[in-house]
């Protein structure tokens, strides 16, 4: 149950806009009635996830996630209802109203959304103490004399955490806050006497962000120079609200410029992207230190398919990252990269030589990955053929990585060139790895090439009696929910017309049954069921196939229209459709049920019993052969 009351549910779902809430998260492109943009949820470089700003739904073709704006919310942010809500109206500005927010009620929502709420008082605290405490000026001095602007301060919500044992953890109990989800956010921690202190002490707080703004973890950073007893980075460990592999530091702040500028910068650290965003680059984030994961390549991906890789001057160092850049290329990304001199990394050569010096640097000496990785093997395998044939098989097992085809070409001419051997070469190494991965693949082991060879149809399964019923209920429920209120004949709705024609007719689907039930209790209260009816209805299952069906009016392909070839709309033909529906059901019903009364004839032995069930049979088959003929099937007789 959410402690959100009913009225400011409805108010936040009536006022969400569709396009909007989604439009946050990726860039949309108007087509046709709706709009359309790459998925989200999962990978893919031509769009079919789109969203009806008509009905107020998303509806992704390629990996069927749907639902309205509060779904989509829950979707990508993976939280519950109650955040989900909650979102949208600090969004559109909607007050929830005080007591919600209390410590004592917080207790009762989720696990998670607990972890929000304490990860959000820490951040508040440690900002806190950095502008307003007296031992804030030492986190103050540090920032400042490492470059930062207060505005970027602010804009990344930095912090200080005092140095003292339990100044977080004891403001926090204090305020009514739960220790076991101070503990489980990782801020504080237990020792075995029961003692609780800090895990953040005496150090400049850069909180985690997700996708949608809300603090999910902290990196903290000692002020002391060469401290040998305590790491220069602690960080938060995993909790429930924070998966590492899933989160990009900075991501929150350069979404909107990574859609703008279609490019995404991707350094190590935290004083790199604040470094780089402060002087105008301002779509970078950082993976902390850790090696790229795919989670975050698909962050990325959201909003744009180009990646620079920025790299710090030392040469161990790239040649430990090439393994993360094959992953990029493996989904499909065009990666750069640009290195810096010997010993610099982006933040210290952005305040040694200026924003404009290092935004000329940057677009000078981007690189694309392939290229680059060439040259650096080739340079290192010159005048020594084993190295050679190494080198070239290093830089093919990353070509190969690359899905599309055309590109892979571009890339084999190009390597040739700075190999100085011929394409041919190339494409032949190519070849023989293809060949190993197919091999590979067989006896189980898992390669990853992009033309596998495609696996011989299965032979189709014939659809079992149930599949067959439950396409033509769900027909009857799509018609129903697309058009309650349309007119089919005389004044008669749709939704009049259905449930008095299947008055008698029970639904086997459970799901079916349940929709069709909830348009007759509407209709028996003398309202027709609306779309929203059905869209914001308390139960997930419901909510989802309503928004499937709802996503699917059969409109006819565009291309019919630019030849000039009349097409009806669905609209046009309803009467017709409705009725061949309703009767196609009947049909397939009747059918099964003579199934049944000729299996039930073969055990009787009774012969006045006998008569009677053929009699049943007969009555059935003439019935049958009716709807046949209504629907212009020709039956055998
Ligand atoms: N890092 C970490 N833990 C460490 C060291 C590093 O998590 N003990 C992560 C941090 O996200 C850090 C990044 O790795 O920002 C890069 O580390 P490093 O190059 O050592 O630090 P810088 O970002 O250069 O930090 P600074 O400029 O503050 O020295
Ligand atoms: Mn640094």
């Amino acid at each position: 149950m959410s402690l959100i009351p009913k009225e400011t549910v409805d108010q936040v779902i009536a006022q969400a806009d569709i396009t909007e809430v989604v439009g946050d998260f990726v860039s949309l492109k108007k087509k046709g009635q709706n709009m359309w943009a790459c998925c989200p949820f999962h990978h893919e470089k031509s769009p079919s996830f789109s969203v009806s700003p008509a009905k107020g739904i998303y509806k992704c073709f390629g990996c069927g996630k749907a639902g309205n704006a509060v779904q989509f919310i829950m979707d990508v942010e993976g939280t519950g209802f109650p955040e989900a809500i909650r979102y949208l109206a600090r969004k559109y500005g909607i007050e929830i109203p005080e007591e919600e927010q209390t410590p004592e009620l917080a207790r009762e929502q989720s696990e998670r959304d607990s972890l929000f709420i304490v990860s959000d008082f820490a951040n508040k605290h440690f900002q806190h103490n950095l502008h307003a405490h007296e031992q804030g000026s030492i986190g103050q001095s540090y920032l400042k004399q490492r470059g930062l602007s207060s505005a970027t301060i602010r804009k990344y919500e930095l912090g200080y955490s005092l140095d003292a044992w339990a100044d977080l953890t004891d403001t926090a109990l204090k305020a009514g806050y739960q220790q076991k989800y101070l503990e489980a956010a990782g801020l504080t921690v237990v020792k075995e006497d029961g003692k609780r202190y800090d895990r953040f002490r005496g150090r400049v707080m850069f909180p985690i962000h997700n996708i949608s703004g809300r603090v999910v973890g902290f990196g903290a950073r000692t002020l002391k120079p060469n401290d040998k007893k305590s790491p220069k980075y602690l960080n938060s460990p995993e909790s429930d609200i924070y998966h590492k592999s899933n989160v990009l530091y900075g991501l929150f702040q350069a979404k909107q410029a990574m859609r703008m500028q279609d490019m995404c910068y991707l350094v190590e650290g935290y004083l790199d992207v604040l470094s780089l965003h402060q002087g105008g680059v301002e779509n970078v984030v950082a993976s902390s230190g850790t090696s790229l994961t795919e989670g975050q390549i698909k962050l990325i991906s959201r909003y744009t398919q180009n990646i620079a890789v920025l790299y710090d001057g030392d040469a161990a160092g790239i040649k430990a990252s090439l393994r993360g850049i094959d992953l990029i290329l493996e989904n499909g990304l065009n990666v750069d990269v640009i290195t810096f001199p010997e010993g610099e990394d982006p933040d210290s050569y952005i305040q040694k030589v200026g924003d404009t010096a290092f935004k000329a640097y940057i677009k000078e000496k981007s690189q694309d990955f392939i290229s680059f990785k060439t040259s650096l093997f080739a340079e290192e395998a010159k005048g020594n053929p084993v190295k050679k044939a190494e080198a070239i098989k290093e830089v093919v097992a990353s070509i190969a990585k690359i899905p599309d085809a055309i590109k892979r070409t571009v890339f084999f001419r190009s390597c040739s060139l700075i190999f100085d051997i011929d394409e041919q070469v190339l494409i032949s190494e190519y070849n023989k790895m293809h060949l190993e991965g197919r091999q590979q693949q067989r006896s189980g082991g898992t390669a990853s090439f992009h033309e596998m060879p495609v696996a011989a149809p299965q032979p189709e399964k014939p659809a079992s009696d149930a599949d067959i019923l439950a396409r033509y209920e769900r027909e009857i429920v799509r018609m129903l929910l697309n058009y309650p209120d349309n007119i089919l004949e005389e004044g008669i709705t749709t939704c009049q017309y259905m449930s008095e024609q299947l008055e008698d007719v029970e639904f086997r689907t459970p799901l079916y049954a349940r929709l069709l039930e909830l348009v007759k209790e509407k209709l028996c209260t003398g309202v027709l069921p609306t779309a929203e009816d059905f869209i914001n209805y308390p139960d997930q299952e419901i909510r989802t196939a309503a928004t499937n069906l709802l996503s699917e009016q059969h409109e006819l392909s565009h291309n019919w229209e630019t030849h000039h070839i009349f097409v009806p709309r669905e609209t046009d033909l309803l009467p017709y459709g409705a009725e061949r529906a309703v009767l196609r059901l009947k049909w397939r019903n009747v059918e099964l049920l003579l199934k049944g009364e000729i299996e039930k004839l073969r055990l009787v032995t009774d012969p006045q019993e006998q008569d009677r069930q053929l009699g049943n049979i007969m009555m059935l088959k003439s019935l049958h052969s009716q709807l046949g003929d209504m629907l212009g099937i020709v039956v055998n007789k």
